[in-house]
């Protein structure tokens, strides 16, 4: 098997999948958990992968490893922090550079001859996230590639079968990522691995029959319906099985874009044989949000008010103790609750936003799954393209886009911008392009001359972002065409906007949304 160490890496869990798919045997272990059972059956392991992970390894109390792990007894594949840590403990030096690299880099190959890949796996686009950089190599060691500022970016030595990389393999946006680990489970390590199943109806069969399991026998369950492929997928996988006893409940938060709760209804009850209970909470969450700024609180507020509005919609039923949601990995991730080494970057609203004492039992049949995966699950249960195919829109909707205080006011004014933009996709075809687009009010104004006019009215950035699964993303290089006719639509047919902008920045060290 393949065992990985997790340093707390937000990656680990992409990592665990593309190892997963190679067909190879997996575990992955917290670095502050027990290693030992694992030292003691070490002929089983056949390749240790150290993860990435938040912290320095010069950080007091930084997570380390037993150095005896590096005595080539198996191959050795350390990312970013994982490299550095093999690094510190092998006697090299590791420090903090004049710059950080995060998101897109190229490598640069300084020792074709030494090299233990294909060159062909290190050419290409790569993607970083790091501070920290390996200066001074161990002993044993050769540096095989470098990035654009020189930095240290492969190193490798032979005689012990250890491979640092400063990039992230793991990652879609680093190219040929999936074929070097690939490589390195099947011709480094030696593993024949088997076949995996492309089906995932497959693959989500045991956590099903687990989660169902937990559903008392005969009573009703409460699904939180959001429109979105997530809580579709979730909604239609669970109604399969327990039929009308599954009560979807779609909220109008009054945090959705313009005319999406009416025609997101309509769909539903159009296309999918759900029973799909509307509820208007928009007056109870905007009151909720007033005056609030905080990104995070605007989070908290809004996962608790979602479980008091399930709460008091389940008291309905005659006996409901279930509350399915359509929770997937990179909720679980970025909610910081899928390692005790990693960090919150975000509270999503059905994990990290959750309240503390909650009445119901949650159902999540998709946490083990990425945004594509529940996507291909969806395809296979025959949902339409109609939900499948929809950008990403996340619970807590427009709260975190409209920055600054919300409004009614200011989310009208930005639902009117947003509106333009995805309509204007949808016109040039470029809807299906980008994986997610929206426009984000931002809390400044500026100055405009309109007609001869003084104007001092609000900015909005545009997103459009590539992405496959939403824990890293790049910037969409759109038809600038495309963009001015936005820009000018906006600003001519929106009152209160004087200036757009647009985010070009990738996925670290931006996130998709602002907030
Ligand atoms: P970030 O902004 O973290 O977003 O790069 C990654 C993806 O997750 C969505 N997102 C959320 N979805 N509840 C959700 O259902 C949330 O609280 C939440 N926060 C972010 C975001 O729209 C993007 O697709």
């Amino acid at each position: 098997m393949i065992l990985i160490i997790d340093f707390g890496s937000q990656y680990t869990e992409v990592l665990h999948r593309v190892v997963r798919e190679t067909g190879a045997a997996v575990s992955v272990v917290a670095a502050d958990s027990d290693l030992a059972p694992f030292l003691s059956k070490r002929q089983e392991i056949k390749g240790l992968i150290l993860s990435g992970g938040p912290q320095s390894v010069y950080a007091a109390n930084a997570p380390a490893v037993d150095p005896v792990w590096f005595d080539g007894s198996q191959p050795v594949l350390g990312i970013c922090y994982g490299m550095q840590l093999m690094a510190h403990l092998l006697g090299g030096k590791v420090t903090r550079g004049r710059n950080a690299e995060y998101g897109p880099a190229q490598l640069r190959i300084v020792n074709e001859k030494d090299c233990p890949l294909p060159a062909g796996l290190l050419a290409d686009q790569v993607w970083m996230s790091h501070g920290d950089h390996v200066e001074i190599l161990p002993d044993g060691f050769e540096m095989i590639a470098a990035s654009e500022d020189g930095l240290n970016a492969v190193m490798w030595d032979d005689s012990r079968r250890l491979l640092g990389l400063q990039y992230h393999p793991e990652v879609i946006h680093t190219v040929n990522g999936k074929r070097l680990i690939e490589y390195f489970v099947t011709q480094s390590c030696g593993i024949n691995a088997s076949q995996v199943s492309s089906k995932y109806l497959e693959k989500s069969a045991d956590l099903l029959k687990k989660q169902l399991a937990e559903i008392e026998t005969g009573s009703e369950v409460i699904c939180a319906l959001s429109g979105g492929v997530d809580s579709t997928v979730a909604a239609t996988l669970i109604s399969r099985e327990i039929g009308n006893r599954l009560h979807c409940i779609f909220v109008d938060t009054g945090l959705l874009r313009k005319d999406e709760f009416r025609g997101t209804l309509e769909l539903y009850r159009a296309k999918l044989n759900l029973n799909v209970h509307p509820v208007n909470a928009s007056e109870l969450f905007l009151e909720r949000l007033k005056g609030v700024t905080d990104p995070e609180q605007k989070r908290k507020i809004i996962g608790k008010t979602f479980i008091d509005v399930f709460e008091s919609e389940s008291k309905k039923l005659s006996h409901c103790r279930s509350l399915v949601q359509g929770t997937i990995a990179s909720d679980v991730i970025e909610s910081s609750h899928s390692s005790s080494q990693a960090q919150v970057i975000k509270s999503h609203h059905n994990v990290g936003g959750l309240p503390e004492k909650m009445n119901m039992k949650l159902i999540e049949p998709l946490r083990h799954l990425f945004k594509d995966e529940v996507r291909a699950l969806g395809r296979e249960l025959g949902i339409p393209e109609d939900f499948i195919g929809r950008h990403p829109f996340p619970g807590p909707g427009l709260a975190l886009r409209v920055l600054g205080e919300i409004t009614a006011d200011r989310l009208n004014l930005l639902r009117e911008v947003d509106r333009i933009l995805i309509e204007q996709l949808k016109t040039d075809n470029l809807y299906n392009a980008v994986w997610q687009a929206f426009a984000v009010l931002l809390p400044v104004k500026s100055v405009g001359v309109k007609g001869d006019g003084r104007s001092y009215d609000s900015v909005v950035a545009l997103r459009c972002v590539g992405s496959r699964d939403g824990m890293t993303a790049d910037w969409s290089k759109l038809p600038l065409d495309f963009l001015g006719t936005v820009s000018k639509r906006i600003t001519n047919e929106v009152s209160g906007i004087s200036r757009v902008v647009y985010d070009i920045t990738s996925k670290p060290p931006a996130t998709i949304e602002w907030e």
